[in-house]
């Protein structure tokens, strides 16, 4: 009897360990990833990559200036494992902090040679998108607005509240518009057409993507964005006219980087190394996402706007990521352009 109880005590021990032990490993079997592209984009990767590695992937999106705020505020405990996706300054100036730390993708030579070459090792590039200028042609019909051409078009009165944008405090790609114009006229210059541009932002969106909804409604006239966002709201039948202006554009090296400090550290390479891959990487034009990937074995989609086709300007990654660069030109931007009268 004694011995009976002996081994239903042994088994039940055992049976408590197992059941510990599947916990810890569900536990150990998630990633939480930073997430800064669009939220359809964000909300497909968790399916296909638990599908692909059986970790679970839970997520937080953010624009990336915001992302970037966030992961420094968590220095001492970080939450996230991993930051997928948003603008490569903030990544960049997130490694330069010591926030994030350069983890070579295992197919890292699979990616482009330019995109790796103009970030060095501070973060794995994803994809590539290019400034552009969005416009309503039935606003313009209406309003009998003259034609955009160029950035320095924007500065017209003509424009007044017709024009969205994003805040550069939160998003990347309002900041990529102050690095496009700095190169093209340098920095005074740029910020004197911010000014007079300003009268005709109606308003500065928190995240990146957002001018596209107002362009598409026709409350707004002008969007200025990537160009590859403006792609699906005219693939879904909105009246979008995309510009490519006429002084030349700019454009995103959008990042990958491993959170520095993550006690999840495996499962976080693991979300990498699968992130750069072609069947990942096909995910973002599936949900209306249409960048240019990054790996070179990846399929581009017909309707990705090609640098190629387009007069680009030559962006330099590690000035415009550094943090004595990049916080200086926010903070300009925001006491010299955002108080101005409108
Ligand atoms: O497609 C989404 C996207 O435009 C990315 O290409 C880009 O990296 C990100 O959004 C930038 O978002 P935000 O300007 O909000 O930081």
């Amino acid at each position: 009897m004694r011995k009976k109880i002996a081994r239903r005590g042994l088994v039940m021990g055992a049976l408590a360990l197992a059941a510990a032990a599947g916990i810890v490993s569900a536990q150990q079997k998630q990633v939480n990833v930073l997430c800064s592209v669009t939220l359809p984009w964000c909300e497909a990767l968790g399916p296909a990559f638990q599908k692909e590695t059986g970790i679970k992937l839970n997520f937080v999106r953010l624009s990336t200036a915001e992302g970037l705020a966030r992961i420094r505020a968590e220095k001492a405990n970080p939450t996230f494992d991993a930051w997928f996706g948003g603008t490569g300054d903030p990544h960049y100036e997130a490694w330069s902090n010591g926030l994030t730390t350069f983890y070579k993708v295992k197919d890292y030579e699979n990616l482009r040679r330019d995109l790796r070459f103009a970030v060095g090792l501070s973060y794995v590039p994803i994809y590539q998108g290019i400034l552009g200028i969005g416009i309503n042609p039935n606003v313009f019909k209406a309003k009998n607005l003259p034609a955009v051409k160029c950035w320095s078009d924007l500065t017209k009165p003509v424009y007044k509240g017709q024009i969205q944008i994003a805040n550069p405090n939160t998003s990347g790609t309002a900041y990529t518009f102050i690095t496009t114009l700095i190169t093209l006229m340098g920095e005074d210059k740029a910020f004197d057409l911010m000014a007079k541009m300003h009268p005709n932002v109606s308003e500065y969106t928190r995240s990146g993507v957002a001018p596209r909804v107002a362009l598409g409604n026709g409350s707004a006239a002008i969007g200025i964005q990537f160009m590859h966002d403006m792609v699906e709201f005219k693939k879904q039948g909105f009246p979008i006219q995309i510009i490519a202006p006429c002084e030349g554009t700019g454009y995103e090296i959008g990042g990958l980087s491993l959170i520095k400090g993550t006690r999840n550290m495996e499962n976080a390479k693991a979300f990498m190394d699968w992130a750069i891959s072609p069947a990942a990487q096909s995910i973002g034009p599936k949900t209306g996402a249409y960048s240019l990937p990054s790996n070179i074995k990846t399929p581009v989609d017909d309707d990705t706007p090609n640098p190629k086709d387009f007069k680009l300007v030559t962006l330099d990654a590690k000035k415009w990521g550094n943090p004595t660069v990049r916080d200086p030109l926010i903070k300009r931007w925001t006491s010299e352009i955002f108080p101005l009268p409108r």
